[in-house]
């Protein structure tokens, strides 16, 4: 049986990786094969092309440019890790995809849904995620909880706060518009406080009975 696809998204410093992390060993503690993995990359080709969008100057690449880096990281990942993932009956868990495309070059940088949709569909077909969760919490909060993050990946935190103001916005649009994909979780609290409401809705969602 194909495996399921769940994708984390949100603002920086939302706790993704850390719930990312609970939720494998959950998922793994209920029997199943799971695969976590992250965009941009996921895959050595796409590990290549991260590292020329999460470094440098901010304005480095045009909007453009840059969603199609995104998309080409994104095609590399799904051909070469989470398609035969899901085949090989792996439940895969994502750290940020095409909902970020979205919402960093669309609503962040500008670049119509529409285009980017039709991008998407040349990359990915009809391929969407099972669940969607989206961590949610104030830009204010996210980026100072993000600021300590070490190792020169910080391009787009250095974004400014008007930029995340309108990522949070256009994750909530998004999840306004796939209501029966996404399901919004409040990321303020505990970690142990997120981890359970993410647990809830993938139970609830993808009708585990663990
Ligand atoms: P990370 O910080 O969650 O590892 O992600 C790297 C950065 O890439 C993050 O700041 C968001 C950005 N990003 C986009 O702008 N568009 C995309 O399609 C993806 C997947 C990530």
């Amino acid at each position: 049986m194909r495996g399921r696809f769940i994708t984390f998204e949100g603002g920086e410093g939302g706790g993704k990786s850390t719930q990312i992390r609970l939720l494998a060993e959950a998922l793994r503690t209920a029997g199943l094969e799971v695969t976590a993995t992250r965009e941009p990359g996921g895959a050595p080709g796409a590990e290549d092309i991260r590292a020329l969008l999460v470094q440098g100057d901010v304005g480095r690449w045009d909007a453009i440019t840059e969603a199609l880096l995104h998309s080409a990281a994104r095609r590399d990942h799904l051909v070469r890790t989470v398609w035969p993932a899901l085949e090989r009956g792996d439940w895969v868990v994502c750290d940020r995809y095409a909902d970020s495309t979205l919402a960093y070059q669309g609503f962040g940088h500008g670049l119509a849904t529409e285009s980017l949709e039709t991008l998407y569909r040349v990359v990915a077909g009809n391929f969407v995620p099972d669940l969607t969760i989206i961590l949610d919490l104030p830009a204010e909060a996210g980026l100072s909880r993000a600021g300590g993050r070490g190792g020169g990946e910080d391009r787009y935190e250095r974004m400014g706060l008007e930029f995340h103001r309108r990522l949070r916005d256009g994750f909530l649009a998004i999840a306004a518009r796939h209501p029966h994909r996404c399901a919004v979780i409040d990321a303020t609290g505990s970690i142990e406080a997120v981890q359970a409401r993410v647990w809830a809705a993938v139970k609830d969602r993808l009708g585990l009975t663990a």
